[in-house]
């Protein structure tokens, strides 16, 4: 389509943070994001128009982001967010955006139990991340797990499930602790000198953001060896790793949709873009890949709409697929959340992260885990690297 100067630009509110405890993370979820929109503007905008974004910091302050999307959706040229990494934040926008029939691109992994017809989550739900994780971990390392989680709704939420799920796998928790999310290397001290004392097969940790850099430093410099005694994660990811450093890094394990190292050609294409518009990779994560996706199934959606009306983006949104980095995924039109890639990797002494186990196809998000149990995961097969 013909391009005219004088069209006004879709203007569109992004909300994350560039300061704070999250903002590691989170600047790779703004990167990806930005990376997408030049993308869309290069080849032409929509309808001739480009994105526009309407950028704003919330340094990491659950509040924040509240206010700043209430300002964003006074805008009547702004009706879409992206943003949000702490289901804290989420919970606090979630109401402002329903008042306003706005809508939020979530591109993080949170603890289920949630929908909204404004909101398009496109993280992973616990039976496409816990739920693996805990047959991998059960399988391969014993069923003594030891859960240490940041202080907010997601971890301790995100425990409650990984428990149940534990439980019904014949594990069990042998202790759980938490620390606030501004918790420094010496604050982990204690928790470190009870895992010694309990000596459990497995630490799960839910800890996010800087925390996660100063928890597995920690470990390592207390004698901690993730070879022998892993920590495994949702949450711990390339962008935190690229700080910690490769030794306290190596043997620890996550559970993604996307891992940076994957190969496929669109992963290859998007790193290559990636590299060009801000120098390195190294800070490419799976929530990255989630915020670039999120983009481009929303551009797709308003060529289809010439509208950003959360009515008619949902609309055409339900159903939805994209030739995702990670593979090919889906919004799930039973609920908005995502058909996801569900992938274990281990990192090694290198600090590089090797995938250890995939499924074969995505999994269908199952955000109330209605079928909560672990031959859930039986239905998708799990194929070895
Ligand atoms: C999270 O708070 N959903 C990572």
């Amino acid at each position: 389509m013909a391009r005219s100067s004088s069209d006004k630009p879709w203007t569109v509110g992004v909300l994350f943070s560039q300061t704070g405890v999250t903002s590691i993370i989170e600047n790779s979820q703004l990167k990806g994001t930005l990376l997408a929109i030049d993308e869309i503007n290069q080849a032409g905008g929509i309808e001739g128009r480009d994105i526009s974004p309407v950028i704003l910091d919330p340094a990491s302050n659950v509040k924040q982001y509240r206010i700043y999307a209430e300002e964003m959706l006074a805008d009547p040229e702004l009706n879409v967010i992206f943003g949000c990494y702490m289901s804290s934040s989420r919970k606090e926008v979630l109401p402002v955006i329903e008042r306003q029939n706005g809508f939020l691109f979530y591109p993080t992994l949170y603890e289920g139990f949630e929908y909204s017809p404004n909101v398009i989550y496109g993280g992973a739900a616990p039976n496409q991340n816990s739920l693996p994780l805990a047959i991998y971990l059960l399988e391969n390392f014993g069923s003594r797990f030891y859960f240490v989680g940041s202080d907010y709704i997601y971890p301790r939420e995100s425990n409650r499930v990984m428990r149940n799920i534990v439980r019904q796998g014949g594990g069990q928790v042998v202790g759980e602790n938490y620390l606030s999310l501004d918790a420094r290397r010496e604050d982990f001290e204690w928790i470190l000198e009870d895992i010694r004392r309990v000596s459990p097969d497995v630490i799960f940790s839910t800890v996010v953001g800087i925390g996660t850099v100063n928890f597995y430093t920690a470990y390592h410099e207390s004698g901690g060896d993730g070879f022998k005694l892993p920590i495994a994660s949702l949450t711990t990811n390339e962008a935190e790793v690229a700080i910690m450093g490769r030794s306290a890094a190596a043997g620890h394990i996550t559970a993604a949709p996307y891992f940076r190292n994957i190969k496929t050609d669109e992963n290859a294409r998007f790193l290559g873009k990636y590299a060009r518009k801000f120098g390195s990779v190294e800070d490419v994560t799976s929530c990255c890949e989630a915020a670039y996706s999120q983009v481009h199934l929303f551009a797709n959606a308003l060529r289809l709409t010439g509208s950003t009306g959360a009515d008619q983006l949902r609309a055409v949104l339900r159903g939805a697929e994209f030739e995702a980095p990670q593979g090919r995924i889906k919004i799930d039109p039973d609920n908005n959340h995502t058909y996801l890639q569900s992938r274990i990797a281990r990192l090694g002494a290198d600090g590089e992260y090797r995938v250890e186990r995939e499924a074969v196809r995505p999994i269908k998000p199952d955000p109330y885990l209605a079928v909560p149990t672990l031959n859930d995961w039986a239905n998708a097969p799990i194929g070895t690297n």
